[in-house]
Protein backbone atom coordinates (compact mmCIF):
# COMPACT_ATOMS: atom_id res chain seq x y z
CA UNK A 1 0.00 0.00 0.00
CA UNK A 2 1.22 3.55 -0.69
CA UNK A 3 1.80 6.39 1.42
CA UNK A 4 -1.10 7.95 0.04
CA UNK A 5 -3.04 5.13 -0.02
CA UNK A 6 -2.45 4.86 4.06
CA UNK A 7 -3.96 8.56 4.44
CA UNK A 8 -7.19 7.18 2.66
CA UNK A 9 -7.62 4.17 4.71
CA UNK A 10 -7.46 6.81 7.87
CA UNK A 11 -9.04 9.26 6.87
CA UNK A 12 -12.16 7.02 5.54
CA UNK A 13 -11.65 4.52 8.91
CA UNK A 14 -12.79 8.10 11.14
CA UNK A 15 -15.48 9.07 9.04
CA UNK A 16 -16.85 5.75 8.76
CA UNK A 17 -19.60 6.07 11.63
CA UNK A 18 -20.82 9.24 10.49
CA UNK A 19 -20.39 8.78 6.95
CA UNK A 20 -22.59 5.04 7.12
CA UNK A 21 -25.34 7.47 9.20
CA UNK A 22 -26.45 9.54 6.59
CA UNK A 23 -25.77 7.39 3.71
CA UNK A 24 -22.62 9.21 2.83
CA UNK A 25 -24.12 12.89 2.55
CA UNK A 26 -22.15 13.34 5.59
CA UNK A 27 -19.75 16.27 3.86
CA UNK A 28 -21.26 16.11 0.66
CA UNK A 29 -24.61 15.45 -1.30
CA UNK A 30 -22.41 14.49 -4.54
CA UNK A 31 -21.70 10.12 -3.46
CA UNK A 32 -25.82 9.94 -2.93
CA UNK A 33 -26.28 12.05 -6.35
CA UNK A 34 -24.00 9.58 -7.97
CA UNK A 35 -25.22 6.50 -6.59
CA UNK A 36 -28.76 7.31 -7.42
CA UNK A 37 -27.86 8.50 -10.94
CA UNK A 38 -26.37 5.25 -11.67
CA UNK A 39 -29.31 3.21 -9.87
CA UNK A 40 -31.97 5.30 -12.52
CA UNK A 41 -29.67 4.57 -15.30
CA UNK A 42 -29.50 0.27 -14.46
CA UNK A 43 -33.25 0.21 -13.76
CA UNK A 44 -33.92 -1.60 -16.58
CA UNK A 45 -30.44 -3.26 -17.05
CA UNK A 46 -30.21 -6.60 -16.77
CA UNK A 47 -27.39 -8.42 -15.04
CA UNK A 48 -25.75 -10.73 -13.05
CA UNK A 49 -23.00 -9.55 -11.15
CA UNK A 50 -21.97 -6.08 -9.83
CA UNK A 51 -18.57 -5.08 -8.51
CA UNK A 52 -18.75 -1.68 -6.89
CA UNK A 53 -15.04 -0.97 -6.03
CA UNK A 54 -14.73 2.05 -3.00
CA UNK A 55 -18.25 1.20 -2.14
CA UNK A 56 -17.63 2.91 1.26
CA UNK A 57 -20.62 2.33 3.70
CA UNK A 58 -22.81 0.07 1.32
CA UNK A 59 -25.20 2.55 -0.11
CA UNK A 60 -25.38 1.82 -3.89
CA UNK A 61 -25.23 -1.71 -3.26
CA UNK A 62 -28.04 -1.97 -0.84
CA UNK A 63 -30.10 0.07 -3.26
CA UNK A 64 -29.42 -1.86 -6.28
CA UNK A 65 -29.99 -5.15 -4.25
CA UNK A 66 -33.49 -3.87 -4.13
CA UNK A 67 -33.97 -3.42 -7.56
CA UNK A 68 -31.97 -6.44 -9.04
CA UNK A 69 -32.06 -9.82 -8.76
CA UNK A 70 -27.48 -10.58 -8.72
CA UNK A 71 -24.36 -10.93 -6.92
CA UNK A 72 -22.79 -8.02 -5.28
CA UNK A 73 -19.37 -7.51 -4.52
CA UNK A 74 -18.07 -4.29 -2.43
CA UNK A 75 -14.40 -3.70 -2.07
CA UNK A 76 -12.90 -0.92 -0.05
CA UNK A 77 -9.53 -0.07 1.34
CA UNK A 78 -11.20 1.13 4.37
CA UNK A 79 -12.26 -1.39 6.88
CA UNK A 80 -14.48 0.71 9.07
CA UNK A 81 -16.34 1.45 5.76
CA UNK A 82 -16.19 -2.30 5.25
CA UNK A 83 -18.29 -2.93 8.53
CA UNK A 84 -20.34 -0.41 8.07
CA UNK A 85 -21.40 -1.71 4.73
CA UNK A 86 -21.83 -5.02 6.26
CA UNK A 87 -24.30 -3.91 9.05
CA UNK A 88 -26.14 -2.20 5.93
CA UNK A 89 -26.39 -5.16 4.04
CA UNK A 90 -26.63 -7.85 6.19
CA UNK A 91 -30.01 -8.64 5.17
CA UNK A 92 -29.08 -9.10 1.45
CA UNK A 93 -28.50 -12.40 -0.19
CA UNK A 94 -25.84 -12.61 -2.37
CA UNK A 95 -23.12 -9.87 -1.47
CA UNK A 96 -19.66 -10.44 -0.23
CA UNK A 97 -17.65 -7.50 0.85
CA UNK A 98 -13.61 -7.21 0.44
CA UNK A 99 -11.06 -5.31 1.86
CA UNK A 100 -8.83 -4.39 -1.05
CA UNK A 101 -6.95 -2.04 -3.04
CA UNK A 102 -8.83 -0.29 -6.49
CA UNK A 103 -5.24 -1.11 -8.38
CA UNK A 104 -4.80 -4.43 -7.54
CA UNK A 105 -8.30 -6.06 -7.26
CA UNK A 106 -8.54 -9.43 -5.97
CA UNK A 107 -10.78 -11.32 -8.61
CA UNK A 108 -9.88 -13.53 -11.60
CA UNK A 109 -10.11 -11.86 -15.30
CA UNK A 110 -13.87 -11.58 -16.36
CA UNK A 111 -15.52 -12.37 -13.10
CA UNK A 112 -18.38 -9.44 -13.24
CA UNK A 113 -20.83 -7.91 -16.14
CA UNK A 114 -20.59 -4.31 -14.44
CA UNK A 115 -18.14 -2.61 -12.36
CA UNK A 116 -19.33 0.80 -10.88
CA UNK A 117 -16.80 3.41 -8.98
CA UNK A 118 -18.36 6.33 -7.45
CA UNK A 119 -16.71 9.10 -5.60
CA UNK A 120 -13.58 7.20 -4.68
CA UNK A 121 -11.46 7.63 -8.01
CA UNK A 122 -9.88 11.37 -7.33
CA UNK A 123 -8.15 8.96 -4.16
CA UNK A 124 -6.34 6.81 -6.31
CA UNK A 125 -2.68 7.17 -6.83
CA UNK A 126 -2.68 5.12 -9.99
CA UNK A 127 -5.48 6.43 -12.28
CA UNK A 128 -4.46 4.42 -15.60
CA UNK A 129 -4.18 0.98 -13.32
CA UNK A 130 -7.31 1.47 -11.49
CA UNK A 131 -9.55 1.76 -15.08
CA UNK A 132 -7.32 -0.94 -16.39
CA UNK A 133 -8.38 -3.35 -13.29
CA UNK A 134 -11.81 -2.59 -14.20
CA UNK A 135 -11.31 -3.88 -17.46
CA UNK A 136 -9.65 -7.11 -16.22
CA UNK A 137 -11.94 -7.89 -13.78
CA UNK A 138 -15.32 -7.28 -16.64
CA UNK A 139 -16.70 -9.77 -18.96
CA UNK A 140 -16.66 -9.17 -22.86
CA UNK A 141 -19.91 -6.69 -23.21
CA UNK A 142 -19.64 -5.88 -19.76
CA UNK A 143 -19.89 -1.69 -18.06
CA UNK A 144 -17.78 -0.02 -16.45
CA UNK A 145 -19.53 3.06 -14.75
CA UNK A 146 -16.96 5.67 -13.28
CA UNK A 147 -18.76 8.72 -11.18
CA UNK A 148 -16.28 11.34 -9.95
CA UNK A 149 -15.75 14.50 -8.68
CA UNK A 150 -15.52 16.78 -11.91
CA UNK A 151 -12.24 18.91 -11.86
CA UNK A 152 -13.62 22.49 -13.81
CA UNK A 153 -16.67 22.63 -10.51
CA UNK A 154 -15.21 20.74 -7.57
CA UNK A 155 -11.52 21.81 -8.32
CA UNK A 156 -8.38 20.25 -7.75
CA UNK A 157 -7.48 17.98 -5.56
CA UNK A 158 -7.59 18.57 -1.53
CA UNK A 159 -5.87 17.55 0.89
CA UNK A 160 -5.94 13.15 1.24
CA UNK A 161 -7.13 13.64 -2.64
CA UNK A 162 -5.09 12.35 -5.58
CA UNK A 163 -6.17 13.98 -9.10
CA UNK A 164 -9.13 14.99 -10.59
CA UNK A 165 -10.70 14.90 -13.53
CA UNK A 166 -13.73 15.84 -16.20
CA UNK A 167 -15.61 13.80 -18.07
CA UNK A 168 -13.48 14.50 -21.48
CA UNK A 169 -10.33 13.40 -19.65
CA UNK A 170 -11.82 10.45 -17.48
CA UNK A 171 -13.22 9.75 -21.04
CA UNK A 172 -10.00 9.06 -22.43
CA UNK A 173 -8.61 7.07 -19.46
CA UNK A 174 -11.37 4.47 -20.63
CA UNK A 175 -10.69 4.73 -24.33
CA UNK A 176 -6.91 4.36 -23.42
CA UNK A 177 -7.79 1.16 -21.02
CA UNK A 178 -9.71 0.07 -23.94
CA UNK A 179 -13.21 0.50 -23.35
CA UNK A 180 -15.50 2.03 -25.72
CA UNK A 181 -17.04 5.00 -24.24
CA UNK A 182 -20.84 5.02 -24.19
CA UNK A 183 -22.16 8.10 -21.52
CA UNK A 184 -20.07 11.00 -20.54
CA UNK A 185 -21.91 13.77 -19.01
CA UNK A 186 -22.25 16.05 -15.94
CA UNK A 187 -25.13 15.06 -13.57
CA UNK A 188 -24.73 18.25 -11.44
CA UNK A 189 -21.77 21.34 -11.31
CA UNK A 190 -19.39 19.26 -9.66
CA UNK A 191 -19.72 15.82 -11.05
CA UNK A 192 -19.29 13.40 -13.88
CA UNK A 193 -20.57 10.59 -14.94
CA UNK A 194 -18.46 8.30 -17.27
CA UNK A 195 -19.36 4.81 -18.54
CA UNK A 196 -17.58 2.18 -21.23
CA UNK A 197 -18.51 -0.66 -22.44
CA UNK A 198 -15.25 -3.36 -22.99
CA UNK A 199 -15.83 -4.59 -26.60
CA UNK A 200 -16.65 -8.58 -27.28
CA UNK A 201 -13.52 -10.19 -29.20
CA UNK A 202 -14.53 -10.79 -32.64
CA UNK A 203 -15.34 -14.67 -33.15
C1 LIG B 1 -16.21 9.33 -0.70
S1 LIG B 1 -16.21 7.62 -0.33
C2 LIG B 1 -17.38 6.99 -1.51
C3 LIG B 1 -18.03 5.72 -1.02
C4 LIG B 1 -19.16 5.19 -1.89
N1 LIG B 1 -18.69 4.83 -3.22
C5 LIG B 1 -20.30 6.15 -1.97
O1 LIG B 1 -20.58 6.63 -3.07
O2 LIG B 1 -20.90 6.48 -0.94
C6 LIG B 1 -14.67 7.05 -1.03
C7 LIG B 1 -14.38 5.59 -0.71
O3 LIG B 1 -13.25 5.16 -1.47
C8 LIG B 1 -12.45 4.33 -0.65
N2 LIG B 1 -11.07 4.31 -1.18
C9 LIG B 1 -10.18 5.32 -1.20
N3 LIG B 1 -9.04 4.94 -1.79
C10 LIG B 1 -9.22 3.65 -2.18
C11 LIG B 1 -8.40 2.70 -2.87
N4 LIG B 1 -7.16 3.02 -3.28
N5 LIG B 1 -8.89 1.48 -3.12
C12 LIG B 1 -10.16 1.15 -2.71
N6 LIG B 1 -10.98 2.00 -2.04
C13 LIG B 1 -10.51 3.25 -1.80
C14 LIG B 1 -12.57 4.96 0.73
O4 LIG B 1 -12.19 4.10 1.77
C15 LIG B 1 -14.03 5.36 0.76
O5 LIG B 1 -14.85 4.35 1.30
Amino acid sequence: MTDHEKVSKEHFDGMAENYAATDGTYYSPLPKISCDEIAARLADVEFGSLLDVGCGSGYLISILAGEHDALFSGLDISPKMLEKAAEKLASVPGVTLTEGRAGALPYPAESFDIVTCVMSFHHYPYPETAVSEAYRVLREGGLYILSDVDREGYGAPEEGEFATYTAASASELLRAAGFEVEESFSPTEKSFYVSGRKPRRAS
